[in-house]
């Protein structure tokens, strides 16, 4: 009898920028064979670099630009428009950098899942690594977790901490950050398209197989 696979999970993946954290969850996709396919890349503008590289790859891609639009409300109806085309299974926010509506949020409750460079709850927003410096924080890092209405909040599903190093700029912290999140990223969407990720009842998460949830920067990896 011929292997029947089960359907692959949809993910739709929406950016602002450079799209280092889309291209880390693209190929860790492809390469590593979960059983799961990038629908599409969508921007909140035209000229996010990295739109280029996710075409080259046949990823469809889309862009709304926020101007267009009278309100973060409508602007927020089309993006969703646009996300429900491609029928995702979740949306990933990596490196999306607007601040969603309510609406929007609990249209997609339990499906959508950011990265933000910090531990939270520590520093909420933007400018993290300024404000990691700013406290004197001895580790900082970054936290992948499912969004809801508050900003920057939500159940936590894996985390990546850097040291904080003498002489460090808000540059050179972000970049050691950058290198944890493309590690704890691609592992917590992968567990999401293999079924492992539930929430329990008082709003944690569960992993199928209790995997190792904390990723540490090391200078060699
Ligand atoms: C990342 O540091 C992400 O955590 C933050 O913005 C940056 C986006 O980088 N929200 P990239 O576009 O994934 O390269």
């Amino acid at each position: 009898m011929p292997e029947i696979s089960p359907p692959k999970r949809r993910l739709v993946i929406l950016i602002s920028g450079r799209g280092s954290n889309m291209q880390a969850l693209a190929q860790a996709c492809r390469n590593e064979g979960w059983p799961a396919e990038v629908a599409a890349v969508i921007a909140s503008k035209p000229e996010a670099a990295g739109l280029e590289w996710a075409s080259h790859q046949g990823i469809p891609t889309a862009a709304l630009y926020h101007k267009d639009y009278a309100s973060r409300e409508a602007f927020d109806a089309a993006l969703a428009a646009e996300i429900d085309r491609y029928e995702p299974d979740y949306v990933i926010l990596a490196g999306f950098m607007r601040v969603l509506t309510p609406g929007f949020v609990n249209h997609y409750a339990g499906r959508l899942v950011n990265i933000h460079p910090s531990l939270l709850p520590a520093f909420p927003g933007l400018h993290t690594h300024a404000q990691a410096l700013a406290t004197g924080v001895r580790v900082h890092g970054c936290t992948v977790h499912f969004v809801t209405p508050v900003l920057d909040h939500g159940p936590i599903i894996a985390q990546g901490c850097v040291p904080v190093l003498a002489g460090d700029t808000p540059e050179s912290l972000a970049e050691r950050v950058l290198a944890v999140e493309h590690r704890a990223f691609p592992a917590a969407v992968r567990w999401l398209a293999e079924g492992r990720v539930t929430l329990t009842s008082d709003h944690r998460v569960n992993v199928l197989g209790d995997p190792d949830r904390l990723f540490a920067w090391s200078p060699a990896a």
